[in-house]
């Protein structure tokens, strides 16, 4: 008898070309855990049925154990002849069990099995990646930490444009990563629905009980209609929006720390650790770690961009193209897992330069806004003010000056409303602590704002 399971009505053997394309154990056995999961789950609902006796379930359940313990030291393994992981494991419950094993099957479709194995696989890997990325947010609020009180350039089009806290720079990426694990967290309230039961699509005429299995696997529910639980994939598509948007989020930051990294900046100095040399130039210590981040995005919504290929005009219900939603899920998982860690180190390891980023943090005039709103302070139209501190700028670009270089006169003759008091505004500390509405950068406002994500960070 074949090991396939569905030889029942066919009279000759699948083609090789067949098999090669069917065949998906070289990836889907990464699903072996959760499908003996379910296979527990799934025995001891047939039992309850009485469809397994006392003794069947127990040997089914022993089984069950013994297989799993196979597959965990290696010693069972899937083959070339294993169309897939539920095949797999079908025959080794078959090779311990003899007949018995065959029992299993009842009332449940590799349909039913495989979305349900996916969301298990899922749900149990977003929370690594949630503890990932609460490692990375944790590096950065460090960094921000030491960072609340240096000053910097902050920029708009990569131009130099007002200073900011370095620390509340750091914390802008930590809320987009917080975003990120509120959006897995909101994921996984819609994605604990339980599609076991629902068969091949129309449900089963065993008595099951699809509402405890739900429970017993860690579901919230059991899935209200069989058809769309078996041809739904959203968990899998919304989990890969996710994952592309964090992989967004990542590449963002690469970029800045390229730059920071940059000669041109030098705002950071990488650890060794966490950086790469070059073969031929002796000198080079690169990015590399920031770089792959920022490359590895393209793969995270290339994933997305592949699932939603796949199912835009699937009809109703399992189809075999379904098949194809585990490699981009996977692949997604695991690029995660390889660059949050990566992340986390480099951001914890590097060394902020911070005489370097409070040197330049005036340069680019970058208090001209503060000029201008002190003379809107002093009852001056902002649009006046604007045109003023304007024609600054430019008598200190023509004659080579910063503003704190002027003298009275060269100060009165700009504008009147120059008066020499306005000398008090170019400060880049004062500039710093005038920005203290809530979500400003005076560092009074950035130590709250450190407090209140800590607490966020700390409840992931
Ligand atoms: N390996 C398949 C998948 O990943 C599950 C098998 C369903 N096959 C079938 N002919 N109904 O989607």
């Amino acid at each position: 008898r074949s090991l396939r399971l569905w030889g029942g009505r066919f009279e000759g053997g699948p083609a090789d070309a067949l098999t090669r394309l069917s065949v998906s154990v070289q990836f889907d056995w990464r699903l072996a855990p959760y499908d003996l999961l379910a296979s527990r789950a799934h025995a001891r609902v047939l039992g309850r049925a009485g469809l397994l006796t006392d003794d069947e379930l127990a040997r089914m359940l022993g089984a069950l154990d013994d297989l799993e313990d196979a597959c965990k030291a290696g010693e069972f393994r899937p083959t070339v002849a294993d169309e897939d992981v539920h095949t797999a494991l079908e025959r080794g419950l078959l090779e311990r069990l003899g007949s018995l094993g065959g029992k299993l099957r009842a009332g449940r479709s590799r349909n039913d099995q495989v979305a349900t194995d996916l969301r298990l696989y899922l749900r149990d890997h977003v929370r690594h990646i949630v503890s990932r990325l609460a490692e990375l947010e944790t590096a950065l609020m460090s960094q921000a930490e030491q960072h609340v009180d240096t000053a910097a350039p902050g920029m708009t089009h990569l131009q130099h444009a007002q200073p900011v806290s370095f620390g509340h720079q750091l914390l802008a990426h930590v809320h987009a990563f917080a975003r990120d694990v509120d959006r897995l967290r909101d994921w996984d309230r819609r994605a604990a629905v339980s599609p076991l039961g629902s068969g091949a699509l129309a449900g089963s005429s065993l008595p099951l009980d699809p509402e405890t299995v739900a429970r017993e696997l860690g579901f919230d529910s059991a899935a209200p209609n069989s058809m769309d639980a078996v041809a739904d994939r959203d968990f899998a598509a919304e989990f890969l929006f996710d994952a592309a948007m964090i992989g967004v989020h990542l590449s963002r930051l690469g970029e800045e720390i390229v730059l920071w990294a940059s000669q041109e900046f030098r705002w950071i100095e990488m650890d060794d650790a966490y950086s790469t040399g070059s073969s031929i130039m002796p000198q080079k210590k690169n990015p590399d770690v920031a770089e792959l981040a920022r490359g590895k995005s393209g793969r995270l919504i290339g994933n997305l961009m592949t699932l939603l290929t796949t199912l835009k005009g699937l009809p109703l219900t399992y189809n075999r193209d379904l098949q194809e939603d585990k490699e981009p899920v996977f692949d997604a998982v695991d690029t995660l897992l390889l660059v949050l860690p990566a992340m986390a180190g480099l951001v914890a390891t590097m060394r902020v330069n911070t005489t370097r980023l409070e040197a330049s943090a005036p340069d680019g005039f970058a208090l001209a806004t503060d000029l201008a709103e002190l003379l809107v302070r002093k009852g001056v139209a902002f649009r006046d003010a604007h045109e003023a501190v304007g024609h600054l700028v430019v008598w200190c670009q023509v004659n080579d000056k910063e503003f704190e270089d002027l003298t009275d006169d060269e100060l009165a003759k700009v504008s009147p409303h120059f008066t020499p008091d306005v000398r008090d505004v170019l400060s880049v500390p004062g500039a710093l602590a005038s920005r203290s509405a809530p979500g400003g950068t005076a560092p009074s406002r950035v130590r709250e704002q450190l407090a209140a994500l800590r607490d966020l960070v700390d409840g992931h």
